[in-house]
Formats: structure tokens, sequence, C-alpha cells
């Protein structure tokens, strides 16, 4: 394999977790920082309720203060036809539709049964067939749910399936609790893989347990190509309790730099959007490798 393909969402799945609300001009600095840094494709924010989510509202703003870079894509997450039709009114390329594996978190994360959000998805996969815009779409608690437990493979496989035959160009496998090992890992896209081509898949894996970079590899193996983060290991998911943490961005580029397989990204440029950004959250980063190389360029400076 010579190529990965990082999807960075830590302005959209990272800053709708946050308590405080950034503005949308913060967010849309964040964004242009990480397109500085080399990622290419960025989820800059979601047209959803936001009485359900207020830290997206101003999705429209953050795209409209964005410049045009060549070879980069930003992205919105869309629950429905409205949240299309904004998102098609301020001009995102890409849009991503999102359902859970699991009944209870499908109610709790978007207010009806998973076929309910499915039939949802049809006139936004029709907009988007009609826009010419690329339609992604994500499957939470892939292998688990916070509320009802073990989630079994098969049902995202046939989730895969529907999205797929709805017109989504990529799917994206939410590890939203975190708890996935490597093995759940690969029983898991081994049945993808069956219903949909392994091309389509992402990876999107938080840290809750601290496996994500294990199941990255995993999922290397497996076939997996594209791989989901969140700068500094921002976020969780508000209706998941508990589930601190996607897999840190600096974390996956060293992953893999460190296989050989080229990113594209400078690292410590990376590094330093994300020390801004937790500057300006007042957090500490999540990030492993961002802790490791902070400290090795502080003890730089201080060495006479
Ligand atoms: P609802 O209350 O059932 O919707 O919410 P409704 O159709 O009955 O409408 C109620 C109100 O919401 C109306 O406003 C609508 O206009 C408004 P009112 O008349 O009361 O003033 N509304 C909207 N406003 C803005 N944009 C929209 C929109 N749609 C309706 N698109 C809804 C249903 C889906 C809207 C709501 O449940 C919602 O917004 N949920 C968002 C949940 C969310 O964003 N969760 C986080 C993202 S998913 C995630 O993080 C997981 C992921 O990262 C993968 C992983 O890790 O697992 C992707
Ligand atoms: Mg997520």
């Amino acid at each position: 394999m010579s190529q990965v393909r990082i999807v960075e969402v830590g302005p959209r799945d990272g800053l709708q977790n946050e308590t405080r609300t950034l503005p949308p001009a913060i967010r849309a600095q964040l964004v242009q920082r990480l397109a500085q840094a080399g990622l290419r494709h960025i989820e800059a924010g979601a047209f959803v309720s936001p009485r359900w989510v207020p830290q997206m509202a101003g999705s429209d703003e953050v795209l409209w203060l964005l410049p045009a870079l060549p070879g980069v894509r930003y992205s919105a997450l869309v629950p429905n036809e409205q949240g299309m039709r904004s998102a098609l009114a301020c001009g995102y390329q890409e849009v991503a539709v999102f359902a859970a594996a699991s009944e209870t978190f499908s109610q709790r994360n978007t207010n009806c049964s998973i076929d309910e959000s499915l039939t949802r998805f049809a006139p936004v996969a029709a907009l988007a067939r009609e826009h010419g815009v690329r339609l992604r779409g994500y499957i939470s608690c892939v292998v688990a749910c916070p509320y009802e437990g073990a989630t079994a493979p098969g049902q995202v496989a046939d989730l895969c399936l529907k999205l797929q035959q709805l017109g989504c160009d990529e799917i994206s496998l939410g590890d939203t609790t975190g708890a996935g090992t490597p093995r759940q890992i690969r029983q898991l896209i081994a049945a993808c893989a069956a219903q949909v081509p392994s091309a389509m898949l992402a990876g999107h894996f938080h840290d809750t347990y601290g496996m994500a970079v294990a199941n990255v590899l995993a999922a290397l193996e497996a076939g997996l190509t594209i791989f989901d983060a969140s700068v500094s290991g921002l976020g969780g998911c508000p209706y998941s309790p508990g589930a601190s943490g996607n897999l840190a961005t600096e974390d996956l580029v060293y992953l893999l730099e460190g296989l050989g397989l080229p990113t594209g990204i400078d690292l410590e440029r990376l590094i330093d959007a994300g020390a801004w950004i937790d500057t300006v959250l007042e957090r500490q980063t999540a990030s492993r490798v961002a802790r490791a190389r902070l400290a090795a360029r502080a003890a730089c400076a201080t060495r006479p």
C-alpha cells in the first residue's frame, strides 16, 4: 500500500464536544492552520440543530472565511434535507450523513430510529447527486453502544450496504465509545468488506481506552487506507457519555510516517496548530506525540 488519506475531523467532531462554543472566526482559523500543516480533507462544521449542538452554529460562516486552497476539501455533517440545503447554499463540496448501528444511540443522537435516519438521508443523497457533491456516510457505535453494549459486526455490515445503495462514496466506521480492540476491528472490517469494497471504508477511532493507534494498525493490515483523526485528540461525542477524545492526528501521522506511509503532513506545524487551539480552549493536548515533541522542544530551548 502506498497511499493513505487522513480526514481531519477536529473542527467538527472535536469542537462539537467542547463546553465552550468558539466563534466561526476562531474555528476557521483552526481549519486554515490545519490546511497549512498539509491536511487536505478537513471536516469544517455541521448543519445540525443549534439547540442540539450549539458548538456547530455558524458553520456557513466558517466556510465563507476559508480561502479556496488547491487540493483542499472542506466538508460538513448534515442529518437531513434542511441541513443539506444549508450546506449547499454556502458552497460545501462534500457532506456527510450520520447513522448509528444502535437504535438507542440513533434516538439519542438524532431523535429517530435507524430506518427513519436512512429515510431522511434519501433527499440528501438526491441533492448530492444533483449538485455533484461528494457524500460520506458515518456509522456510529460500530463496536459498542454506550446504552446497548456490544454491536454485532453483521449489523454494521448491513448498514454499510444500505449507505452504499443510498449513494455514499465513502463510509466511515465510528468506534464511538473507543472500546474496540484490534481483534474486534479485524472482525468488523471482514464483515463490512464482504458487503462493500474495503477501498470505500474509513476507520474513525476514538482513543478512550488507548486503543486507537493499535486499531489503525489492525485496520491497515485489513486493507483500509482512509483514517479520521482530530488535532490534539479533541473531541468525543456529545451523545456518547465518557467517549473522550478522538484519535489525535499527530499520533496518526507519527504512526503512518513511521510505517513508511507518506502523509504529506508537516508534523511540527500540526503540533503548532494543536498547541494553538489548546491554548484557546485552555486544555492540555491528548496527543502523546505532541506532548513528547513539545517537551523535547522545551528541553532544547533551555539547554545551554
Ligand atoms: P428534531 O428535533 O427531531 O428535528 O432533531 P425536527 O425535524 O423535529 O426539527 C426540530 C427543530 O430543529 C426545528 O426548529 C427545525 O427547524 C430544526 P424549530 O422549529 O423548533 O425552531 N432543525 C434544524 N436546524 C438546523 N439544521 C438542521 C435542522 N434540522 C431540524 N439540519 C436533528 C433532529 C437531527 C436535527 C437533531 O437531532 C440534531 O441536530 N442532532 C444532531 C446530533 C449531532 O450533531 N451529533 C453529533 C454528530 S454525530 C457524531 O459525532 C458521531 C461521529 O463522529 C462518528 C462517531 O464517532 O461515532 C460522526
Ligand atoms: Mg466521532
